[in-house]
Parts: structure tokens; C-alpha cells; sequence
């Protein structure tokens, strides 16, 4: 297994990050440190997760992050992408938790040691439970405490933090946590899900300013993910299904951050699904932003049906992964070129990319040939989209290690490092070798 760009590439310009990605409930573990989130509730509810399991020990990374760091530095990542645990650092009275504080101060540090930059999410789906129990992200004041929970994180660990990010894929806590419930909190209802949807891109509008404030020399933005919408035939109305769920689905974010509205397929909502929005609150949500993340595994394909006239295929073929999503990289290209189209974008990263195999580790060795392909292919079309003119920073692979896949528990393995989940011992898979003399062979 290889990894190349060729020699002049974009992305190998000497300000382009490479790095990996995490997030807190995923990895973390001592649960017994944090107040309860919405992800430990749900844990709880039986046949929400799939193996039944949960994330009180998940990587127990906060014991063993100068492992993971030095694995890390080890592999010769620029970038390390990580999210903080909001119960783990603010009480339920609003005050900081300086010991919590103090946990990722010593992990930031250990990263400035290895010469690794941090990528800070705020909010990557672990909301205080008592804040649910109080409406959660359907109720407007959740806005409000995830500002003071920014301004506080913000101001003690700014000085260690490279950039800062809101929220990770509010379509994914908004959507499938409170309109699916295949997510935590574990609601269903359309309405919820676009409700919840505005709530948090008013936690981010509103956190922007404070970030912007106390790290003015950060880079802040947002992540946001996306999956190309294509029609199933060529027929207008699987065309017409495509275009409403990309609406619904990929620019209903979008759009109000970087326009400071929602697409015109809000028109079409029924009056008590819309979304409540205040006078203002567009303005708030389309803050300038340092730049912008894009979170891309795959496309989707649409046609006409269901309720709301589109439905998805599910994916054919033999391409799929261990999610069953299918293996599509010119959607990468395809997506980075047309938001640049859309939309006057600031500088985009990658900030999650990744595939989930049904890896197996035999004589300590873990080979896993279609991830070093998956990697392959998408670094391509992140070349061909630079290329192209998109302004694109960096490129983050998910994840650093096996971890909490939410709903799927412990049963899909999207690390580049293998996680033995019994003795925690950590193996580099084939591909985290590739990925570290692709790195190492870079300048
Ligand atoms: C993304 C999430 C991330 C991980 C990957 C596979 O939607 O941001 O936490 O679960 O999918």
C-alpha cells in the first residue's frame, strides 16, 4: 500500500494540514468524571445501540492520550481534530469545572509538545443531560448556555488552540437525534428536527463573535456534513426529489452560515414545521466565519416518493463499506466544487473523510487494502478540486482509532489505528503505516 500526489500537487504546499480526527464521547471514556450527556441516556434505553454498549470507556483516551499523541507524532500528522466534552467542563450551575479544564489543558499541551496543531469542536453531540431535560436543542435558551460554555473554554484554553469549530454536522444532532430518533436524545418528528436545526446554528452565530473576541487569532468556523443528492433516473421528478433533499439535507446549513438564509425550499414546509426564527437571528447565524469544514463519506441517491416526495435508494453494488454506504470519491470533487460555485466560501478543510472495514487484527497485523485505497482516491479528488480553484487548507481522515461509532457501538471500525477493545491495546493498521510514510515523505 502506496499513498502519492503527484509532485505538484496543492496539496502538498507547505501551509496544507494533514491530520486526524476524533471526538470526545467517541474516545474518551472516565465517564465518571463528567456530568451525564444525552449519548449516556441513550446508551441506556435498550436496542438503541447495536452491540448494546456505550461510551463510559469507549478509548479510555483520557487515560492513554500520550499514547495516542505519540502515535500521532509518530505517524507525522500536522493536525490533530478533537472536540471537548461540554459536561465535562461546565456545571450545572453554568460555572467551570476547572479539573475538566485541566484535563484538556495537559492533552493541549502534550500536542503543542509533538508539534501537532488543535482543531477544537465545541459541541460534537455530547449535550448535558440536564440541558436536555430542560428542552435540549429544541429549546431556544440551549443557544444561550452554549455560548457561555464557548466563552469559558475559549478563554482558558484559547492560547493552546489553533482553531476552533462550533459544531460538528448539526444536521446529524438535529436530524437524527431529534427527527429520526436514530441519535440521541432519540426524538422523531420533522418539525423537531428543523427546529432543533435552527437552535443550533444560532448556538454557533451566537458563539462566533464570543470566539472571534477571546482567539482572534484562531481560525473559527464550523463543520458541517454533506452528501451529494442524485436523482435515481433521469426522469424531472427524481431530479426535482434530488433538489429537495439536497435543500433540506446539505444547504439548509449552508446557506443561513455563509447567506444568512434558509433555500427556498422552506417555503414549502408546513407553517408548524418551520423553524422559530426571530427577527435577527439570520444575521446572528451568518457571522463571518474563519473558514468552513466539510465532512464528507459519501453520495446519496434520491427519487420520487415518500411523504415529503423523496426518498433514498439505498445504496447497490460493490462498493459499499462496513455502514453499507457506498464508495463514491468523485462526490468529493463534485461537492468542493460546486459549493465554491454556490456560495463565496472562505478556506475550506476537509474535516472528516473515512471507511468503516471489517477489520481484523492476525499476527499483530492489521491489512486493510481498500482503506489505503479509500484514502487514495479521495485525496484525488481533493487534488482535483484545489485544482479546480476551490481554496482548500486540509485534509482530516476519520478517525485517528476504532472508537464509539454512536448507534453502531463498538461494531464498525473506521480508525486507522486498531483498537483492541478488551485491552485497549492500540496496533497501526496497514493503512496508518501508508498514511505515515506518505506524510514522512511529503518534503
Ligand atoms: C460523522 C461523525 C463522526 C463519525 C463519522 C463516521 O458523521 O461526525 O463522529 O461518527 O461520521
Amino acid at each position: 500500500m502506496n499513498l502519492k500526489l503527484p509532485k505538484d500537487s496543492p496539496l502538498l504546499a507547505d501551509d496544507f494540514l494533514f491530520g486526524v480526527a476524533t471526538s470526545s464521547f467517541q474516545i474518551e471514556g472516565a465517564a465518571e468524571s463528567r456530568l451525564k450527556c444525552i449519548w449516556d441516556t441513550f446508551c441506556e434505553q435498550p436496542g438503541k445501540i447495536r452491540d448494546g454498549s456505550n461510551g463510559l470507556v469507549a478509548c479510555d483516551h483520557l487515560d492513554r492520550w500520550p499514547e495516542d499523541v505519540a502515535l500521532m507524532k509518530d505517524m507525522g500528522v500536522d493536525a490533530y481534530r478533537l472536540s471537548l466534552s461540554w459536561p465535562r467542563i461546565i456545571r450545572e450551575d453554568g460555572s467551570p469545572n476547572e479539573a475538566g479544564l485541566d484535563v484538556y489543558r495537559r492533552l493541549l499541551d502534550g500536542l503543542a509538545g509533538a508539534g501537532i496543531r488543535a482543531f477544537v469542536t465545541l459541541y460534537h453531540w455530547d449535550l448535558p443531560q440536564h440541558l436536555e431535560d430542560a428542552g435540549g436543542w429544541l429549546r431556544r435558551d440551549t443557544s444561550k448556555r452554549f455560548t457561555d460554555y464557548a466563552d469559558i473554554a475559549s478563554r482558558a484554553l484559547g492560547d493552546r488552540v489553533h482553531s476552533w469549530a462550533t459544531l460538528n454536522e448539526p444536521w446529524c444532532a438535529a436530524h437524527l437525534g431529534y427527527g429520526m430518533g436514530i441519535h440521541a436524545p432519540g426524538l422523531s418528528g420533522t418539525q423537531y428536527g428543523i427546529k432543533a436545526a435552527h437552535h443550533l446554528l444560532l448556538a454557533h452565530g451566537l458563539a462566533m463573535p464570543v470566539l472571534a473576541d477571546n482567539c482572534p487569532n484562531a481560525l473559527n468556523g464550523i463543520v458541517l456534513n454533506f452528501s451529494p443528492c442524485h436523482p435515481a433516473g433521469p426522469e424531472p421528478e427524481h431530479a426535482r426529489a434530488a433538489r429537495m433533499a439536497d435543500d433540506l439535507y446539505n444547504q439548509w446549513y449552508a446557506r443561513p452560515v455563509l447567506c444568512g438564509e434558509y433555500p427556498e425550499v422552506m417555503e414549502h414546509l408546513a407553517a408548524d414545521e418551520r423553524p422559530d426564527i426571530e427577527a435577527g437571528d439570520m444575521a446572528t447565524i451568518s457571522h463571518p466565519i474563519d473558514f468552513l469544514g466539510v465532512n464528507y463519506y459519501t453520495r446519496t441517491v434520491y427519487r420520487h416518493g415518500g411523504e415529503r416526495g423523496f426518498e433514498p435508494v439505498p445504496p447497490q453494488g460493490p462498493h459499499l463499506t462496513d455502514m453499507g454506504w457506498e464508495v463514491y470519491p468523485q462526490g468529493l470533487e463534485e461537492l468542493l466544487v460546486d459549493l465554491d460555485s454556490r456560495y463565496e466560501l472562505p478556506p475550506i478543510l476537509v474535516t472528516e473523510n473515512g471507511i468503516a472495514l471489517p477489520d481484523e487484527r492476525v499476527d499483530g497485523i492489521v491489512n486493510d487494502p481498500r482503506r489505503g485505497q479509500y484514502i487514495q482516491q479521495h485525496l484525488d479528488a481533493v487534488d482535483a478540486a484545489a485544482r479546480a480553484g476551490v481554496d482548500l487548507r486540509g485534509y482530516f481522515h476519520w478517525s485517528l482509532m476504532d472508537n464509539f461509532e454512536w448507534a453502531e457501538g463498538y461494531t464498525k471500525r473506521f480508525g486507522l489505528v486498531h483498537v483492541d477493545f478488551d485491552t485497549q491495546e492500540r496496533t497501526l493498521k496497514d493503512s496508518a503505516k501508508a498514511w505515515r510514510a506518505f506524510l514522512q515523505g511529503r518534503r
